[in-house]
């Protein structure tokens, strides 16, 4: 959220313990909760899903969370410099975070210009004809000139947010709407809940049906949890870089991970009951947000629709404090190894990043590039969400488990002794041995399983990709 203090000076610190949390939290809170989790805990059976994003959240999330921050704050480097300036021959794993922060940016701004879309659309009577509102989004996302002008329109705002460093308007227009989207989401899943018959919607949600769980569920929920929470590919690790030396990365780490996991539990709450009162199916799939919230906002009438408003305003502003902080990954990568200017960085990494968006949005309508049978969008999805944030967090953990130095690493997290971690010990023995095992064992049954779905060879290329990028990287 906070990209003003990243674009402007160098080595600016953040002017608030508050600021800092916030701009954390701002990057973290996005479209991968309120749109990404209720579909994808939809399609992976609901309550055991749940159960196990949780887990990988306390134990995987907040471990690589506080390992990022360790490591940004030490070293005071964005990514690749992060890495770079300890051990050159660790350049790769930031390089693999540049080409996450590209390969997501090649699909979000697609849903962030639907999200865009959806408030002028609300505002001229889409909550008039509640029936129509599920096949208005199928014809809305698969039409193919509407949904790029959006995204379009949604990346321009972008590249104004991060070239100018005008974050401040951003930042406050955050500070206010992410609390006012909260309290909708309260709202909305209060509304749900009241629905005859949205009891069944809590239970799929809460009630594990540990039947329905194989290795691609679980890798799911590890690729939800790093996305999620803006892991594995050095956002957070920028983010440190700029925190003050006096700060408690702990406290820090717990909130941030705690408000991102209240928001996407919030988001399951609101959607679950109310999808399960409508009798709609819970593997709908990536429209979910889309249909299930304006129904419900349709049955309240006038309140309703000055709710959906705020709802979809709200929801833009979280995608866009997201989508700044990825931005800010390949344009500080280009600025500071490229020498680019800020400018030039940010035009060309969005011209990139429009031309995938294009791509990805055409095969939404059927149009376009097919491998292995799945559409440019579920590719870029499957290659950064399943594979290369798990991957580049793994690296991240053996990095600082295996290069750097635990007593330098103590005195990060400790501020020199003056801060109590009396689970230090564990933090350091799940960063340097059970995470680095559990990614990768996750990661290969979760590919073995993948061959059945014909996802499996996406993601080896997505390997592939990772091979070639450690071997070139000294090049790059
Ligand atoms: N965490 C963001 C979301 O939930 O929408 C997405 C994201 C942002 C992923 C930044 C990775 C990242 F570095």
């Amino acid at each position: 959220m906070a990209t003003g203090n990243i674009t402007a000076a160098p080595r600016d610190n953040w002017g608030s313990k508050l600021g800092f949390v916030m701009a954390a939290a701002g990057s973290a809170v996005g479209l991968g909760n309120i749109w990404k989790f209720p579909y994808t805990a939809g399609e992976n059976g609901g309550g055991a899903f749940v159960l196990i994003y949780l887990a990988f959240v306390i134990v995987i999330g907040f471990s690589v969370m506080l390992t990022e921050f360790a490591i940004g704050r030490h070293t005071s480097r964005s990514v690749v410099g992060s890495f770079k300036s300890t051990d050159k021959r660790w350049s790769f794993v930031g390089i693999i975070g540049v080409l996450s922060g590209l390969l997501i940016m090649g699909f979000y701004p697609v849903v962030g210009g639907w999200a865009l879309a959806y408030v002028p659309k609300i505002a001229t009577g889409l909550l008039d004809t509640p029936e129509a509102i599920g096949d208005s989004f199928g014809g809305f996302i698969s039409d193919p000139v509407q949904p790029l002008l959006w995204m379009a329109a949604y990346l321009v705002l972008n590249i104004v947010i991060v070239s100018k460093g005008i974050s401040g308007g951003i930042e406050k227009a955050g500070k206010i709407l992410m609390p006012l989207l909260f309290l909708i989401l309260i709202v909305v899943a209060v509304k749900g809940l009241s629905l005859p018959g949205a009891g069944a919607g809590l239970e799929f949600l809460f009630k594990p049906d540990f039947s329905k769980v194989d290795s691609h569920v679980v890798l799911a929920a590890l690729g939800q949890a790093f996305f999620s929470l803006s892991l594995g590919m050095g956002a957070m690790i920028t983010y440190g870089s700029y925190l003050k030396k006096k700060e408690n990365l702990v406290q820090t780490t717990g909130m941030v991970v705690g408000m991102d996991t209240a928001v996407a539990l919030l988001a399951g709450i609101a959607m679950f009951p109310a999808m399960f009162a409508f009798n709609m199916e819970p593997a709908a799939g990536p429209g979910l947000v889309f249909v299930v919230v304006p129904q419900l906002f349709a049955e309240m009438g006038h309140v309703g629709l000055l709710f959906a408003l705020m709802f979809f305003v709200g929801l833009t502003v979280a995608a866009l404090t997201s989508s700044v902080s990825l931005l800010e990954v390949v344009v500080s990568y280009l600025i500071e190894e490229k020498g680019m200017k800020r400018v030039t960085a940010v035009l060309s990494a969005s011209c990139v990043m429009a031309a995938m968006c294009v791509f990805a949005s055409l095969s939404l309508g059927g149009v376009g590039p097919k491998l292995f049978d799945t559409g440019v969008f579920d590719i870029f999805d499957l290659l950064t969400d399943k594979v290369f944030l798990a991957v580049g967090g793994m690296f991240i953990c053996i990095f600082a488990g295996w290069r750097l130095n635990r007593i330098d690493l103590e005195k990060e997290i400790t501020n020199n002794g003056k801060v109590s971690f009396p689970l230090f010990g564990l933090w350091y023995n799940l960063v340097k041995y059970v995470i680095p095992v559990a990614v990768a064992v996750v990661a290969c049954a979760g590919i073995l399983s993948g061959f059945e779905s014909g996802k499996g060879a996406i993601m080896i290329l997505a390997l592939v990709i990772i091979g070639s990028t450690a071997l070139i990287s000294k090049k790059l």
